[in-house]
């Protein structure tokens, strides 16, 4: 019998690369010309059967947003905000900030209770907690610059989605029933009526039909997103907003624009990294960390080895430092991108890293650049036939965002003006500090850590990647990148290995169980303050291996790829 066991030991071990455990039990789905990784299976559905009539990435990215908006109404969206990478075919890249802005109205201390110098939860829930929502403008500026098909025919499958009505999933019923949603939609009675059935939340296997949001999405493909800016959405949304104090008014709407930006691009071991440049605070992140990690070795030790947690856990500690200082919306504060990436002071960060012991939290303060010129999200990703990728995170911020659907319109709005330091020095919801680069101001675009991300091998296109889960977004996407790049994974491996997050402060090393026991013991005997946590996020992942394409839905939610 020992033996017996030993040769299928060494077998297994002969199968793999060293150091690799093997722990995904099923295989990425290939397919030649196509594929789309999504939260939720109708609208990977919608983004395939458009890859298959011959649109390209950008037009499957616009149906699956707007799909995504019906079939996944808790991240989902129209009334929210997102980025969106694409690399082109033709080796160029791009990114489009379609991220909430603050209304006009918006000030520092907007959300500061003047009776108690406290914060009140308005940043959160409610009317006031909305940014202007950008999904409906940054999809339009996607597809007038890099789609193909008429955006009629893109738009036509949400209107079907919520005029028909698509059974629900076990993960969305359960999702309704959860006291935090239920608590948070009753409160405003269009959230409880058309979410909550009136207090009879949808089972799985029932047909859910969102006729009012049917009909604004209607306007939407007629009209394209002057409907929902300047015409009779617009009209409604701020009649509503004004009817219960919320702050965004039909000026607000019309002013509001996407913006089309530099991602931000480096290197870590030979591979091409595209990433998402600020508002997001998330690819200067990936690639800080990946520089702190460049030369430790910390790779031998082998995926998911305490030695390699360790490393992974150190590094960012000391990026979520930096972001709390340094990182805010680069069109009012002068985000030190250059010296944030600067090689010495990399190095020097990589320095500090004790190799037996956690660096207490405490300790560690934001870096001292060198100078400068002073001067619940949902992620998909997308790959088509000519080699055009597209990788798409965008969010109402909390689980079904602040709770309001505006009358008569059948969508939710986010409650992204949390995500600025809604009270500077004190952490928000994700228990994210920050400070006065990430200040209210009008106009102004909340910090966000969401991190879209594209990795190229010689120059070629290599990983579509992304996650919903705020903070934890920048590093499940590090982590996934590593995964592949380091420990040899394929895209689902890469995509199913436990994960990590240590965001500075709180000082906690949050560690998924599925991490063995001892090497959780290990890690506390190297002073980190460990906390368990059943999954960290969901990753949305493609890998161009060779002639096929390889896509990863994350098991933690029921989250579908599908090629052709
Ligand atoms: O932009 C951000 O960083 C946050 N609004 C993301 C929120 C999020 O991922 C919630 N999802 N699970």
């Amino acid at each position: 019998m020992r033996r017996l066991l030993s040769i299928l030991l060494a077998l297994a071990t002969a199968l793999s690369p060293v150091g690799t455990p093997v722990l995904s039990a099923r295989q990425p789905v290939h397919a030649k010309h196509g594929m789309v990784v999504s939260r939720e299976t109708h609208a990977t559905d919608a983004g395939v059967a458009v890859l298959e009539s011959g649109g390209n990435a950008i037009d499957a990215a616009v149906t699956v947003a707007l799909a995504l908006g019906v079939t996944h109404p808790a991240a989902g969206n129209i009334g929210g905000g997102g980025f969106m990478l694409i690399r082109l075919a033709n080796g160029t890249s791009t990114f489009i900030d379609f991220r909430e802005r603050a209304p006009a109205s918006a000030s520092r201390n907007m959300y500061i209770d003047p009776a108690t110098g406290k914060a009140t939860n308005e940043s959160v829930v409610g009317y006031r907690a909305s940014g202007i929502p950008g999904t409906v403008r940054g999809m339009e500026l996607a597809h007038s610059k890099y789609g193909k098909k008429p955006w009629k025919e893109l738009v036509e499958p949400a209107v079907k989605l919520a005029a028909e009505g698509f059974p629900v999933s076990y993960g969305y019923a359960q999702s309704l029933q959860g006291k935090g949603t239920m608590d948070r939609l009753s409160k405003f009675p269009e959230s409880k009526r058309i979410f909550l059935r009136d207090g009879k939340p949808y089972e799985m296997g029932e047909i859910f039909k969102q006729p009012d949001l049917a009909r604004t999405l209607a306007r939407i493909r007629d009209n394209g997103a002057k409907d929902f800016y300047e015409g009779e959405t617009a009209r409604l949304f701020a009649a509503d907003m004004a009817a219960h104090g919320g702050d965004i008014t039909l000026d607000d709407l019309r002013g509001y624009k996407a913006i089309e930006r530099k991602p931000v691009e480096g290197s870590y071991k030979g591979y091409g990294v595209i990433t998402s440049p600020p508002p997001s605070s998330g690819g200067i992140g990936i690639l800080q960390m990946m520089g702190m990690l460049e030369g430790t070795n910390y790779e031998k030790a082998g995926a998911g080895s305490a030695t390699a947690l360790h490393y992974e856990a150190e590094v960012m500690r000391r990026y979520f430092a930096d972001r709390s200082e340094y990182l805010g919306d680069p069109d009012f504060f002068k985000v030190p991108m250059t010296a944030l990436l600067n090689p010495k002071y990399i190095a020097s960060r990589r320095e500090s890293i004790d190799p037996a012991k956690a660096t207490p939290s405490e300790s560690l303060r934001p870096g001292v650049l060198a100078p400068y010129e002073s001067n619940e999200t949902t992620h998909y990703s997308i790959v088509d036939s000519e080699g055009n990728a597209v990788s798409v995170t965008y969010t109402l911020n909390a689980f079904f965002g602040s709770g309001v659907t505006p009358t008569g319109l059948g969508f939710l709005l986010n409650d992204e003006m949390d995500d600025f330091a809604a009270d500077p020095g004190h952490p928000n919801m994700f228990g994210l500090l920050q400070g006065e680069s990430n200040a209210i101001a009008p106009h102004k675009t909340p910090l966000s850590s969401m991190s879209p991300t594209i990795i190229t091998k010689d120059g070629k296109l290599y990983l579509v990647v992304g996650a919903p889960g705020g903070p934890t977004i920048i590093n499940q996407v590090f982590e996934t990148i590593l995964n592949v790049l380091d420990f040899g994974m394929n895209m689902q491996q890469a995509v199913d290995q436990p994960r990590i997050h240590h965001q500075w402060m709180p000082d906690s090393l949050s560690v998924e169980s599925t991490v063995s026991p001892d090497t959780i013991e290990l890690l506390k005997q190297k002073g980190h303050v460990v906390r368990l946590t059943n999954s960290i996020g969901d990753i949305a992942a493609i890998r161009l291996d060779g002639q096929w394409l390889e896509g990863a839905a994350d098991g933690r939610t029921e989250a579908t790829a599908k090629g052709y």
